[in-house]
């Protein structure tokens, strides 16, 4: 069983514009392992929660995720190699960089480089933010969540529900088809999404402590309003308020606060949309923005809300 999101590995021609971003907008700790080569990026307690590494061809970004240890490593390996995934060994090198004892990697349907690791180490430094933030909320919910468009919707629930071990949250149709899954307290740590489009990287969300940070990153983009891929609004499900930032590669980080939890007694619910408001997502082909917009209008008539269940904040 997966216990949770652990990191992402980036490849990027942009390593450059990279680093500004999460350090100087987002607020990440970014290490450097080689000089304009690589670089390790924290938000935590942990050794790494991103490794970005520049190459000179198609961006890339794969996920890590993390099992409990070795046996369960091993276990996992079997099981996907009797799915049919061809299944790697990590390198030593490879256990170095992101500071894991154990680690595996295979493609899911799609092409996207899924590693399972255990052992992710913690930094032997505390972590200082690229910008005076009250930090994220990580721990027993992992990293945060990661939405992926994909061309292979029922292969991809599969891995995650039948291999992966993961729980369905909820689910809608409208204005496309997604599922969202858990396996961990976190609402989602991953969304599955068939747009009817080409299979990409969608979002990877990250949950700031404080309110105020997810505005101030937000009044960070303002200046440049492309680079903004879905306004400020709040999810139907996970309860986040947040706002989307296109990164250098061009899928976008969800910069969101006060997510609510699930636990053993959640029940699945079909979702009436995605949003409660807001989240006007300008990527959209125009029949589908106005798909969405007609379903805030409804939720707006019918007064939906939810409350504001605040995680723990920082006081200083
Ligand atoms: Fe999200």
């Amino acid at each position: 069983m997966i216990q949770a999101l652990s990191y992402l590995i980036v490849e990027t021609p942009h390593l450059k514009d990279w680093i500004k971003q999460v350090r100087d907008h987002i607020g990440m700790q970014v290490e450097v392992v080689e000089t304009d080569q690589c670089v390790r990026l924290r938000i935590d307690e942990k050794f790494q929660r991103i490794v970005v590494t520049k190459i000179t061809g198609q961006a890339s970004m794969g996920m890590g995720f993390e099992v409990i240890d070795s046996t369960e490593l091993s276990r996992i390996a079997k099981v996907l190699e009797a799915e049919g995934y061809a299944v790697t060994q990590g390198t030593e090198q490879e256990l170095v960089l992101r500071g894991v004892e154990g680690m595996i990697f295979f493609h899911d349907p799609d092409g996207l480089r899924i590693e399972v690791c255990h052992g992710l180490a913690d930094a032997d430094s505390l972590f200082e933010p690229g910008r005076p933030i009250g930090g994220f909320r990580t721990g027993e919910m992992g990293l945060g969540h990661v939405a992926l468009i994909t061309e292979h919707y029922e292969k991809l629930s599969h891995l995650y529900r039948g291999i992966f071990g993961f729980n369905l949250s909820d689910h809608t149709d409208a204005p496309f088809r997604v599922e969202f899954l858990h396996c961990n307290p976190r609402h989602h740590t991953i969304g599955i999404a068939d747009t009817g489009g080409p299979a990409k990287i969608y979002h990877f969300m990250l949950e700031y402590n404080d309110f105020d940070d997810v505005g101030r990153a937000y009044d960070m983009a303002l200046p440049d309003p492309d680079s903004i891929g879905v306004s400020l609004g709040r999810h139907i499900n996970d309860h986040v308020i947040s706002f989307y930032l296109k990164n250098p590669d061009g899928w976008m980080f969800e910069l969101g606060w006060a997510s609510r939890t699930v636990g053993p007694d959640w029940e699945v619910e079909e979702l009436e949309g995605l949003s409660l408001w807001g989240h006007d997502r300008t990527w959209l082909p125009d029949d589908k923005r106005e798909e969405a917009r007609q379903i805030l209008n409804r939720l707006a008539k019918k007064g939906v809300r939810a409350p504001v269940i605040a995680p723990n904040q920082t006081t200083n």
